[in-house]
């Protein structure tokens, strides 16, 4: 495992974007070629969350593979603050490998947000126990969906999160695994309610609830779960070939999954 800790160097060719004249156009812009899965509107609630990032706070990145979301998060960040990219860069399941970690370089530095991003070469377990950072204001879980991984990354990270932050989770209610995690610890939780989803991109806020916050929240993460079911059965339908099931269940063509 290597720590990467310091701010990636720019490279010659890169112009620092100045934030606060930064808008999300201009970020989608240097994001959209970049390989990954993010429809524009998620691009949109990530920038709109790194601008809201509460002063003296940190964003952290669970999951950067080519830098898609980390450019977006970056981009909306005061020229202070800090977002801290949490990959293994190794594996294959998300397209990992020997040149993961030069492409997200090559591509944080191109859009022109290489001194606002600071890298954890390693998985999330292994930042979040060595983590020694400020409070985390953004947290953007977006890494292994398995259930197992989900959880270590909510139980690591919630404890160094900062009341009011806000905790985004990435192919909620679509994998399996992501939405038994934010069924398990968020259905009905004293410290972190739903405050609403772009499409499987969910949002949550961390802060102490009121039993009436908790009751709107169960209700929120459970009016999820038709479009839960009905994505499931899409990529079943899609795995078994049955392609008219598939495009039946469908809301609009080629409808993404994400
Ligand atoms: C879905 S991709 C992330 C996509 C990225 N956010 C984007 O916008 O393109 C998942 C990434 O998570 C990484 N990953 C898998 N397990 C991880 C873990 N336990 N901790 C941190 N990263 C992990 C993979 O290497 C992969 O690059």
């Amino acid at each position: 495992m290597t720590h990467e800790n310091t701010p990636l160097e720019c490279r010659k060719s890169c112009t620092t974007l100045q934030p606060m004249t930064m808008t999300f156009d201009k970020a989608w812009s240097a994001a959209a070629n970049v390989d990954g899965w993010l429809l524009p509107e998620q691009g949109r609630a990530l920038f709109a969350a790194g601008r809201r990032l509460l002063p003296g706070t940190a964003a952290v990145e669970i999951g950067s593979h080519r830098g898609k979301s980390a450019i977006l998060i970056a981009s909306g960040l005061e020229p202070s603050a800090r977002l801290t990219a949490v990959d293994p860069f190794d594996d294959p399941r998300w397209g990992g490998g020997p040149e993961s970690l030069e492409l997200f370089q090559a591509n944080v530095a191109a859009a022109g947000v290489a001194d606002r991003i600071e890298l954890f070469r390693g998985i999330s377990t292994e930042a979040s126990a060595a983590w020694s950072g400020p409070s985390v204001g953004f947290l953007w879980v977006d890494g292994a969906h398995d259930l197992e991984s989900t959880l270590a990354d909510f139980d690591g990270w919630l404890p160094h999160m900062a009341s009011g932050g806000e905790l985004y989770v990435h192919d909620a209610f679509s994998a399996i695994g992501t939405t038994r995690a934010i069924l398990q610890r968020f259905l009905w939780s004293k410290n972190v309610r739903y405050t609403g989803s772009v499409r499987t991109l969910c949002k949550f806020q961390v802060q102490p609830t009121s039993f009436a916050e908790r009751v709107l929240s169960a209700l929120g993460i459970v009016s999820r779960l038709p479009f839960f079911a009905r994505m499931v059965a899409i990529k079943l339908a899609r795995r078994r070939g049955l392609k008219g099931l598939e495009r039946r269940l469908m809301k609009q063509e080629n409808e993404p999954l994400i």
